[in-house]
């Protein structure tokens, strides 16, 4: 089939999606490419929404397992069925994808399903089932993604060293397991099979988990997961590892150069991810890759190859959905003809452990070092009346403002909701506020997000709670 469009997709994830979705409501004539059956990519199909779904019933296995003893109730022993957790994961997922494709085709995008290659900077071939499709178009937009990094030392197998996909997809809880790399994702699913009942150890090469997060926060998070029952290797890496009858036997090396072994059932290897750029055709037609191996664009999304852009975890920045959204709409407006001007420099971050941590703008260590006149304002959930009302007061926020109740440089928050109370301070940071502003904002009592108005207040040198 040979078929033409004003803009083709290649991807269907959220840069993806939301990109045509956008362009079609504009009037462009656009086809959305996807090999995967389902569209929603990574995030919907095996990221950011299975693990929440998890990540959700086993908090309520752990809150009705141990957590309800202080609020005086008691119910008798806690089931675990792990079909049905599962189907209910499934189910999530399968709402949510089939939602994306209903909005697709009530926008009047063309889904082309098969893997996508570029013949030259205005042809893409598909290559699906029914054989194979050339589609024309003035425009080209790559939102193909990132794909799971392998080490030498742990390839995966699928069965005893995995991807944060089948840890996803455990038929049974792991008597133990071990998680390599305490980023995002290692975090989240050590907790979840931590709660179900594993015996998880976490190794991370650096000093600190979460290393993209501000010390202190990492810090607290860290003695909390510990507290917890999570073991934490740090500065440590994985020299080899042997698979013995069903058990895998890790070696470990710190940085002191001390060795040890851990053995365990399963490996959940989740030291970050790369641009997925195999099988596009990009050295063909010439586009540039920096480094790294991600595609290199300008401020307008422009490729080294005009009519194609590329968006999302294939460039530079932040791997994350919301971004890649973001940048998906500028792309489609922007070919619309649409002035309107996209910034997206001010994006927040969740990692989706109990308690929450999220976090928008700069860390401390970034202040320190770009030389900037800071200064800090600490709130601990445990001087919050919500909090300790619902039971769940462990963390604390941190704002970073330029001195004197200046602008607001960056908001760290470790507690209950705190992906829910990142967006106020991410608001508030788009607008140019001060910490002087955020302070004198009124706040709802008793409420959780008075803890942001409270290390304002902090910040400008006038805590009341603290
Ligand atoms: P990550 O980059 O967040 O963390 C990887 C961790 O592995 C780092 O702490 C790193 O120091 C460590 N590491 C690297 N090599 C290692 C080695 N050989 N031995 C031990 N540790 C090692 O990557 P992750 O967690 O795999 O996530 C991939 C991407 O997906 C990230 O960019 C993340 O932002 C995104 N993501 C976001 C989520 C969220 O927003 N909640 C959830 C899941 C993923």
């Amino acid at each position: 089939m040979n078929a033409k469009f004003d803009l083709v997709v290649i991807g269907a994830g959220p840069g993806g999606y939301v990109a045509a979705i956008r362009a079609a409501q504009l009037g462009q004539r656009v086809a959305l490419v996807e090999r995967e059956e389902k569209l929603g990519g990574t995030c919907l199909r095996v990221g950011c929404i299975p693990s929440k779904a998890l990540i959700e019933s086993s908090r309520i296995f752990e809150m009705i397992s141990s957590g309800l003893a202080d609020h005086g109730l008691s119910v008798a022993g806690a089931g675990l069925d792990m079909r049905a957790l599962m189907q209910r994961k499934e189910r999530v997922v399968e709402q949510l994808t089939s939602g994306v494709a209903k909005l697709i085709s009530k926008n009047g995008v063309t889904v082309f399903n098969g893997q996508g290659r570029l013949k030259d900077p205005k042809t893409v071939l598909v290559a699906g089932e029914d054989g194979e499709s050339e589609l024309v178009a003035e425009n080209i937009l790559l939102a193909t993604g990132s794909a799971t990094v392998e080490l030498n030392q742990l390839p995966f197998d699928g069965e005893r060293i995995v991807t944060s996909t089948e840890a996803l997809a455990f038929e049974e809880v792991p008597k133990r397991l071990l998680v390599v790399g305490a980023g995002a994702i290692g975090l989240e699913l050590a907790q979840v099979w931590q709660r179900l009942g594993a015996r998880v150890t976490v190794v991370e090469m650096l000093p600190q988990i979460a290393p993209f997060a501000d010390k202190l926060m990492a810090r607290l998070l860290l003695r909390i997961l510990k507290d917890k029952g999570i073991e934490f290797h740090l500065g440590a890496r994985v020299e080899a590892a042997m698979i013995e009858g069903g058990s895998v036997r890790v070696s470990l090396a710190d940085d002191g150069g001390k060795t040890s072994e851990i053995d365990c059932d399963r490996v959940l290897v989740a030291v970050g991810r790369r641009a997925y750029t195999e099988d596009l055709g990009l050295s063909k037609v010439g586009v540039a890759l920096d480094e790294r191996g991600r595609v290199i664009i300008d401020d307008e999304f422009k490729t080294s190859l005009g009519s194609l852009r590329a968006i999302g975890d294939l460039v530079a920045g932040p791997m994350l959905a919301h971004r890649a959204m973001e940048e998906g709409l500028a792309v489609a407006e922007s070919l619309a003809g649409l002035t309107v001007k996209r910034e997206i420099d001010i994006v927040p971050a969740v990692v989706y452990t109990h308690p929450e941590l999220a976090m928008v703008g700069k860390t401390e260590e970034h202040c320190k070092s770009e030389g900037l006149d800071y200064t800090s304002g600490r709130f601990y959930f445990k001087a919050n009346g919500r909090a300790l009302t619902t039971g769940d007061a462990e963390g604390a926020v941190k704002l970073l403002a330029e001195k004197n109740g200046g602008k607001i440089l960056g908001v760290h928050i470790l507690g209950p909701s705190a992906s829910e109370l990142i967006a106020e301070a991410t608001l508030a940071m788009k607008l140019g506020a001060t910490a002087d502003d955020l302070a004198r904002t009124v706040h709802a009592h008793p409420t959780l997000s008075e803890a942001i108005k409270e290390a304002a207040q902090a910040a400008c040198g006038r805590a009341i709670h603290a």
